[in-house]
């Protein structure tokens, strides 16, 4: 039986017997996940758990390659997984229908991806309304939201810009806005400083920690970056398949430039 929440989406019933208490918005559980590549067999997941609780901000660090986009696509629904589950509140993903995970990626979650995947020749408005249109607003109403959002992320003047020729980090900004357009409850944001310099990736991260508290979210945040990591409520590693505490890694951090395998700073604006 399917029923409707607070986050928009109809869910389904809790399975009998789970135990995830309702502070938790997401949960993963004995997750694996494999993929073939030749004859080689990658394991980047290898028996994850953890939960992140109701306004937390966690950050995943780990090196390139160690599996930090790839758990949050399965977070995200955007993936699935070899085994193990994922829980959405009270609910497994992998329950869901068709309808409720088209809803859930496009309501419950705001992704940034790694590459900010924006739409070049469509403007920066265009491209935050996106998923507005997608969850059937009227045009007129999409583009006012859209630009609200751009303003919240200090780009109202750049809406009628097309994405293409805005720069690295307004890029950036035009995805964090997307992300949020819909009132997520679970904001995902895979190396939201990736590509950026210095001084651009310390103003996105304080964006997305103004945003985190004002739009009351829950975030999860992949970065090589351990000074900015460092930052959130709770710092976990990605290695060798498995998720454990960062407190150890986070010891030795001494510079803003600090990172695990961080490309040397000084990425395009
Ligand atoms: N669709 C796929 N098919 C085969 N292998 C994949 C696929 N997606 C990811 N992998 C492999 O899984 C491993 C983890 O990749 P992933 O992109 O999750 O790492 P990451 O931690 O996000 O790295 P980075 O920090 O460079 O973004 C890598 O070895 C990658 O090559
Ligand atoms: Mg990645």
């Amino acid at each position: 039986m399917a029923r409707q929440t607070d986050t928009g989406v109809a869910l389904q019933d809790f399975p009998a017997g789970q135990v995830t208490p309702p502070s938790t918005v997401v949960r993963a559980e004995a997750l694996r996940k494999y993929f073939h590549s030749g004859a080689q067999q990658i394991t980047p997941l290898d028996g994850i758990d953890f939960s992140v609780e109701r306004g937390e901000m966690v950050s995943i660090v780990g090196p390139s390659g160690a599996g930090k986009s790839t758990l949050l696509h399965l977070l995200a629904a955007l993936d699935t997984p070899t085994s193990g589950a994922v829980y959405f509140a009270r609910n497994l993903l992998q329950d869901f229908r068709e309808a409720e995970l088209a809803e859930y990626r496009n309501r419950s979650i705001g992704f940034v991806w790694q590459r900010h995947h924006l739409l070049p020749d469509f403007t920066a408005s265009e491209n935050v309304a996106m998923p507005l249109l997608v969850g059937g607003e009227p045009l007129e109403e999409a583009l006012r939201r859209a630009r609200e959002g751009l303003g919240e992320v200090g780009l109202a003047d750049r809406a009628g810009q097309r994405a293409g020729e805005l720069s690295g980090g307004e890029q950036q900004r035009v995805a964090i806005a997307r992300a949020l357009v819909n009132r997520p409850v679970l904001l995902l944001a895979d190396e939201p400083t990736g590509d950026l310099d210095e001084r651009n990736a310390e103003a996105i991260f304080q964006l997305i920690e103004h945003l985190h508290r004002s739009h009351h979210l829950t975030s999860i945040l992949a970065t090589h970056n351990l000074w900015l990591a460092r930052r959130a409520d709770r710092v976990l590693v990605l290695e060798h398949g498995k998720l454990t505490s960062g407190t150890e890694v986070l010891a030795g951090v001494g510079s803003p430039a600090a990172g695990i395998g961080a490309p040397a700073p000084g990425g395009h604006a």
